[in-house]
Parts: structure tokens; C-alpha cells; sequence
């Protein structure tokens, strides 16, 4: 996707080095700045601040988090501590597990001599799919929105960020809306900001904004309103993990989003990739772990001071306590479809598609 009308994707591999480079996503939207990676603890580390996030973002890097402790120790010990480390880095998004998993499979057969050359390999394999996993996407939320619409300016509304920089390229939720854009379809998205990391003010809002694709940011507050005033034709979102039963999980917030559109008899889509889905479909979903992060996110704000400075402000009084639960699951009976790089289905349809 374009940032200033260059190419970029927000992980690539370095031309001569076997290290990789990032878009350091917390300085968005004010500052673009990239930065190289090199070892297992700088991915980790990434992947905790949320240098890289977004689910399929996360699971790419974490390949790469294997490939680099191959590279230092390539013995079995190695293999499992770093998939260890890097599986409790984000405990919920399901594409870490995936990723380590395929990386596991993969690398414990191979002897450890050729385990690092085989680790890259397979990481270029991994980025490459993403890429082509969210143009399939992309297609068929397309497919989605031509047979389903025909309206001048379609409103609709996203939350969070599920756009390129929450992958390889093209995004999930957002990439239905690139392939419509380019095809010329009128359209206005309303961009939930996403407290408390603001992903929609500070990531969907740069990223629609680079593309010239028209949107207003809205108050997380906001949305309820628009869809009881007809402003809203249908929301579409990402997904961190989903169950077999077409529940979502996804980022806080959007379970209220889903109540809102199913009571206003609105669509409520949700775009992910096959790797998404927990197949585990013997567990509770309702008590998977749900990522608890640290209250300063809702304590403080961040944002560029009179100096052009990013900047981060207290807007609580000194010694409030708050709670910041990460992502919340929406049972299946709001999702109206689930777009994979397979097709369109029906939450009840992923059993028979998937199992
Ligand atoms: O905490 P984040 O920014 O990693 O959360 C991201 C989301 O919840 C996205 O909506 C989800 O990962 C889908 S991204 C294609």
C-alpha cells in the first residue's frame, strides 16, 4: 500500500542481511518511521509495545522471532524456549499460535545445522501468503458489497484497525474497501477512534487518509446513534480469533458495535484469514484468555504536543485506578457472514468449512 505515494508493506526483509524491517506503528500517525530487527528479544519486544499488531501482523513477526533464535541456536531447547517467549508476548490474537505452530512443525524434523536457512524460508513463505490471503479477502468482501448494495455513498462503519498495517499488506476489514475504492464504488467510512490505543484515530484514519478514500472519525461513543439515524449500511470489522461457532473476538469495543447493528437490523461482517479460526472447538471460547494491558493506556493520552512533540498527557486524576481488557468476544448471532480468503459464509457454515 502507498505512504506518500511510495510502496510499502509494514514488514519486508533487509536486501543483504538476514534481519527484517518494521513500520514502528506507535509513532503513527505523526511520525513514519521504520526500524530494523534483528534478534528473538528486539521481535518480542515489538510485538509487546505494539511496534507490529493487528493479529496476521503478529503471527508474521513471530516467524521471524523463530528464524532469529535459529540463527544464535538452532537446538530443539532453543526452538521451544523462543516459541514459548514469543507465545506469551500476546496472549490472545489465535495467528501467533498459528504461526509458531507452523514454524514447529516445520523446523523440529530438520536437523539443527539446516534449521536457520529453513526457518527464513519458511518466514518469506508465511509474509508472502499474507499478502496473498488479504487480496482473496479483499475479492470476495468485493463479491460482498456489489451483490448486496447498490446505493449512492455507502456509509459504513469499522472499528479498530484491520486495514494493511494489521498485516503483511491490504488488511482484512479494509481490504474489501481498497478493491472497491480502485473499482470506483462511492463510499464514506466511519472510523471508530478505538479508545484506549486509538487505532482508528491514529492507524485507519492515516491509512484510508493515504488512499483518499473518504472518512469521518467518530467518538467510540458515536456509532449507536448513527445506525438509529440510517448513517450506517453496514460495519465490517477484523477478528484476533474465532471460534468454530462463528463467535468473534476482537478488539474491545466491538461486541457493542455488533449489539448496536444487530438491534438496528444492520450487516455486521467480519474479515479475517482462515488462521483466525481456533479450531479447538472442544474449549469454552468464552474463556479464552483476553489480554489485560496496562492501565496507564487509559489513564494517559497520547498525541503530538505545541512542539510537535508526541506526547503523552494524564486525563485521569492522579491515583484512579482503571481496567483495560484488551478484546471482547460477539457470539455468532450478530455476525451476518465472515469473509476468509475462501469465500462468504454464515457463522454457522465454518464447521462444515473448516473442520
Ligand atoms: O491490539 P491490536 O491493535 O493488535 O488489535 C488489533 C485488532 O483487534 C484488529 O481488529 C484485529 O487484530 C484484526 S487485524 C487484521
Amino acid at each position: 500500500m502507498k505512504v506518500n505515494g511510495e510502496d510499502f508493506q509494514t514488514i519486508w526483509l533487509d536486501s543483504t542481511e538476514s534481519i527484517i524491517h518494521i513500520i514502528d506503528q506507535t509513532k503513527l500517525p505523526h511520525h513514519f518511521t521504520t526500524k530494523p530487527l534483528h534478534s528473538l528479544d528486539e521481535v518480542i519486544n515489538a510485538i509487546k509495545i505494539m511496534e507490529v499488531r493487528g493479529a496476521p501482523l503478529i503471527g508474521v513477526t513471530a516467524a521471524f522471532g523463530i528464524a532469529f533464535a535459529m540463527k544464535n541456536n538452532s537446538s530443539d531447547d532453543s526452538l521451544k524456549d523462543a516459541s514459548s517467549r514469543l507465545f506469551q508476548s500476546r496472549p490472545t490474537a489465535v495467528n501467533l499460535q498459528w504461526a509458531l505452530n507452523r514454524m514447529n512443525k516445520e523446523l523440529m524434523p530438520i536437523t539443527s545445522e539446516k534449521r536457520f536457512e529453513a526457518a527464513w524460508s519458511l518466514c518469506q513463505t508465511i509474509l508472502d501468503e499474507d499478502i496473498k490471503t488479504n487480496q482473496s479477502i479483499g475479492k470476495h468482501g468485493l463479491d460482498l458489497i456489489e451483490n448486496n448494495f447498490n446505493k449512492k455513498t455507502l456509509q459504513i462503519l469499522t472499528h479498530c484497525n484491520a486495514g494493511w498495517l494489521a498485516t503483511v499488506d491490504y488488511g482484512t476489514a479494509l481490504s474489501p474497501l481498497y478493491y472497491a475504492y480502485n473499482k470506483g464504488i462511492d463510499f464514506h467510512v466511519w472510523v471508530d477512534e478505538t479508545r484506549p490505543r486509538n487505532q482508528g484515530a491514529h492507524l485507519t484514519a492515516w491509512e484510508l487518509g493515504q488512499h483518499k478514500i473518504p472518512h469521518t472519525l467518530i467518538s467510540d461513543n458515536a456509532g449507536g446513534h448513527l445506525m438509529q439515524k440510517g448513517e450506517v449500511d453496514f460495519v465490517i470489522v477484523g477478528a484476533d480469533r474465532i471460534s468454530m461457532h462463528g463467535d468473534v473476538c476482537n478488539k474491545i469495543g466491538t461486541y457493542l458495535k455488533a449489539v448496536a447493528a444487530f438491534e438496528n437490523n444492520i450487516p455486521f461482517y467480519v474479515a479475517a484469514p482462515k488462521s483466525n479460526i481456533d479450531r479447538d472447538a472442544t474449549k469454552n471460547f468464552f474463556d479464552i484468555p483476553i489480554e489485560s494491558r496496562h492501565e496507564e493506556e487509559v489513564l494517559m493520552m497520547q498525541g503530538l504536543n505545541s512542539n510537535n512533540e508526541l506526547t503523552n498527557i494524564q486525563i485521569a486524576p492522579k491515583g484512579t485506578r482503571a481496567f483495560n481488557p484488551a478484546f471482547d468476544i460477539t457470539p455468532h448471532k450478530y455476525v451476518t457472514k465472515i469473509i476468509t480468503e475462501d469465500g462468504v459464509y454464515s457463522p454457522q457454515e465454518l464447521k462444515s468449512v473448516y473442520s
